[in-house]
């Protein structure tokens, strides 16, 4: 018998249709994926090199917490960007995933609840049914770039058993960024009702049109209730390293944190070597990265700004958009991508949105694209998704 729990999981909306995209190459199709946040930007070879350089004989565990050097230069990436993180303030983790895993593990009992923005990443969703807590959200809309609802609406999807406010700043699947006001009405709110705020910056360096990013590391009065969820995956296009981490100045907090990697021993100890050398890259790695996605951000809000009936919010961070598309039900057309379309054997794979919502039938029509390949292969992509919604409207 498989747990209850599990059974009632669902599976990641990214990979679900994975099968089909499976099948489509088999059969000899080109697919363009734009259903996972996977950059196709180089890992910085300063990642390898580290890794070749480092003469191991045998390969043992490393610090529960982390390697020192890491633990220390990813302090001073935090010194750098003005938050106060000292190494003793840090885990790192597999990943971000791990990240949220043991601070949900953390901070919250099974049957507590959980709040945040719908929609919201989903694979958060996984995390929920591991830990068995309940989710709460307060809802933001396409059509208003997924800003915050007003103060009564978030205060009112609060329970006595609300423990934790989770955020993601910047927005995936949104590309919303939320303004310093913003943080601060989250904030109060988080004070006056005793929430920890679990705030999910994996995409910090991913922000565009001049917009400044408050991290809610930055709050002083708030220090003691913030945990940052951070990773290497989409900072350095580094997904296949699995390391993340988390901070906190919160000294409970980072004794339980530190007690649940002790009990999985440890994160690799080669690509913690790599990521220490991603950390010491210059300041300005991520002036030409963001140049890139701004480039490919604004592509795909023209093209898909040119097909009848699709309507795209507007992303000012991380790498994704989000399109209402012009047929009731964007899974379904997916599906058809994958397995009834092609134009001179190509077509794309997206992620119906419906699974980063709460209430799925909000996200019904629409899909999330991320906007992780170059500009000539996402106006191709764009192509393909206006031919094919004409074929499957005649479908
Ligand atoms: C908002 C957000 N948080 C966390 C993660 C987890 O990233 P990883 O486990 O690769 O660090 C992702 C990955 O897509 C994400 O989009």
């Amino acid at each position: 018998m498989i747990s209850k729990r599990i059974e009632a999981m669902p599976f990641s909306s990214i990979r679900k249709l994975t099968p089909l995209a499976k099948e489509a190459k088999a059969q000899g199709k080109k697919i363009y994926h734009l259903n996972i946040g996977a950059p196709d930007v180089k890992t910085p070879e300063a990642y390898f090199e580290a890794i070749k350089k480092e003469n191991v004989e045998v390969l043992g565990y490393s610090p529960s917490q982390g390697t020192q050097e890491l633990l220390e230069e990813n302090a001073n990436y935090y010194q750098k960007i003005g938050l106060n993180f000292t190494e003793d303030d840090l885990v790192i983790t597999n990943g971000g995933s791990e990240a949220l895993l043991f601070t949900l593990l953390a901070t919250t009992d099974v049957g507590d609840e959980v709040l945040t923005s719908e929609p919201f990443y989903t694979n958060y969703k996984t995390y929920f049914h591991e830990t068995g807590v309940k989710v709460r959200t307060f809802p933001t809309d396409v059509r208003q770039g997924f800003k915050l609802p007003a103060k009564e609406e978030i205060e009112g999807a609060i329970t006595d058993k609300t423990k934790v406010l989770l955020i993601s700043n910047p927005g995936n699947p949104t590309g919303a960024v939320y303004s310093k006001e913003e943080l601060r009405l989250l904030g109060d709110l988080a004070k006056a009702h005793d929430l920890w705020i679990l705030s999910d910056e994996v995409y910090r360096e991913f922000i565009y049109d001049g917009l400044e990013f408050t991290s809610f590391g930055s709050f002083k009065d708030l220090e003691d209730r913030v945990v940052i969820l951070d990773s290497i995956s989409k900072r350095f296009s580094a997904c296949g390293a699995r390391i993340g981490c988390t901070a906190t100045k919160n000294p409970d907090l980072q004794k339980a944190l530190v007690k649940l990697a002790t009990g999985r021993l440890a994160c690799p100890y080669l690509e913690q070597v790599g990521a220490t050398a991603l950390y010491r890259l210059p300041d300005n790695y991520f002036d030409e990265v963001r140049e890139e996605y701004t480039r490919r951000r604004n592509c795909i809000e023209e093209e898909l700004g040119k097909i009848d009936g699709v309507f795209c919010s507007h992303s000012t961070g991380a790498f994704y958009v989000i399109a209402d598309l012009p047929v009731e039900d964007a899974e379904d057309f997916c599906r058809f991508m994958l397995t009834k379309f092609e134009d001179q054997g190509e077509t794309v794979m997206m992620a119906p949105a419906a699974g980063f919502y709460e209430h799925q039938e909000k996200g019904k029509s629409q899909v999330r694209l991320a906007y992780i390949l170059e500009v000539e292969k996402l106006k191709r992509a764009c192509q393909l998704i206006d031919l094919g919604l004409k074929a499957y409207k005649k479908n």
